[in-house]
């Protein structure tokens, strides 16, 4: 009987971090998360694998801990002994990460440093595993370079969150090279889903499109509407994730779907979804959206992660905008989307 796998997963709480333990548990692996003490529950996402899974033999474990506690993150990687380890937990909020930069630093930036140390120790002190590490780098680290970005762009980072995410970045590839620890960057653009949070773009403009459409709402305050993303679905993200750690090699990827649009087409094509005309009476703006330095265009050239990974993007931004407004619109009752 073929051995199964065990995974570490930080951040398993968030949009990526659920979908990717369902995608593990579905290959077969047995899966464990840290999950952040809170006075509220916080595991709206992954309630539903975490009972199913209950009732039957465990493959899904959630321990408490935090990237900011050292010895926590060094006693499970010690006590679980992964195979992989998928560091997707961080401050991952660019605007906020204006506002708390300290907090956005320790955490994003520091807390992939504690699990490589973690790993590394691990190693060195005889441990029988050979560790392999994920780190979600992102796309937000070229910042003001001009698209398309690939795996040989440099990196202009514009906020503390791109530069917590630099110093990730460079510190995976560090112990790669120093210490020989199989580990990537997964160069990730910016990834959607019904799951995303709610203070994030797509989210707030798919959630508040049905809340206006429910009646609910009279208005949405957005930002800056001439931001280009490269916007792709999360769950298809996840695979390319799972992707790095099977390759012989251990590399960086870029992971996008090659395409940008700004703001201002996902509120339209959002509004056009939910049958609204007219989308201008709706949108107001508010400057505090706006950030110091902001990020204009990012969209992907992913030859790259064709070629190796044979990974390429399937759900297109029309499609993408449909499912979550359908999404958010069934929560008030509302079941038509336009096609
Ligand atoms: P998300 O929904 O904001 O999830 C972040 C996760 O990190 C949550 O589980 C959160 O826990 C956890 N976390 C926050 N602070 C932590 C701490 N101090 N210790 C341990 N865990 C902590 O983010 P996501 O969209 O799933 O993104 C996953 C990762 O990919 C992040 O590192 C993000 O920066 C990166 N990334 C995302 C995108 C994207 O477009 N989604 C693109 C490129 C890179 P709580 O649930 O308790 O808050
Ligand atoms: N959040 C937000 N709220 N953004 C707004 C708003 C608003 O009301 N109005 C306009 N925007 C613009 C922002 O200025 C930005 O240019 C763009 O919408 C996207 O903002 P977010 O959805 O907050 O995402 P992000 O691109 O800053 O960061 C996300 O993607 C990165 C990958 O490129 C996050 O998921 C990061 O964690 C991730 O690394």
């Amino acid at each position: 009987m073929a051995i199964k796998k065990k995974a570490l997963i930080s951040g398993v709480t968030g949009q990526d971090g659920s979908f990717l333990a369902e995608l593990l548990l579905k290959k077969g692996y047995e899966v464990h998360g840290i999950i952040r003490r809170a006075s509220t529950f916080n595991t709206s996402r992954i309630d539903h694998i975490f009972q199913d899974l209950h009732a039957d033999k465990k493959m899904f474990h959630l321990h408490h801990g935090d990237l900011a506690d050292a010895n926590t993150i060094r006693r499970l990687i010690q006590k679980i002994e992964p195979d992989e380890i998928f560091n997707l937990g961080a401050q991952s909020h660019v605007r906020v990460s204006f506002d708390i930069p300290e907090y956005t630093a320790n955490v994003t930036g520091l807390g992939t440093l504690r699990v490589l140390e973690a790993i590394k120790d691990y190693g060195e002190s005889g441990g029988k595993k050979k560790i392999k590490f994920y780190q979600a780098s992102s796309s937000e680290l070229f910042g003001s370079t001009p698209p398309p970005q690939n795996e040989q762009s440099p990196f202009h980072p514009r906020s503390p969150y791109a530069c917590a995410k630099a110093f990730a970045y460079h510190t995976t590839v560090n112990y790669r090279e120093a210490y020989g620890i199989f580990a990537c960057n997964g160069i990730l653009y910016n990834h959607e889903s019904v799951r995303r949070g709610e203070t994030f773009v797509t989210r707030k403009i798919t959630r508040g499109v049905a809340r206006i459409a429910a009646g609910l709402d009279k208005k949405l305050y957005l930002g800056n509407l001439d931001a280009r993303r490269d916007w792709g679905y999360a769950p298809e993200y996840m695979e390319a994730a799972w992707l790095m750690l099977q390759q012989a090699k251990p590399s960086d990827y870029v992971i996008g779907t090659g395409e940008s649009h700004s703001v201002r087409e996902f509120v339209i094509a959002a509004f056009a979804a939910a049958g609204i005309d007219n989308w201008k009476k709706y949108v107001e703006f508010d400057k505090r959206y706006l950030r110091p330095t902001e990020v204009n265009d990012l969209y992907a050239d992913t030859r790259k992660a064709r070629r190796v990974l044979k990974w390429k993007a399937k759900t297109k931004f029309k499609d993408l905008v449909k499912i979550m407004v359908a999404h958010d619109m069934k929560k008030h009752g509302i079941d038509s989307v336009k096609k």
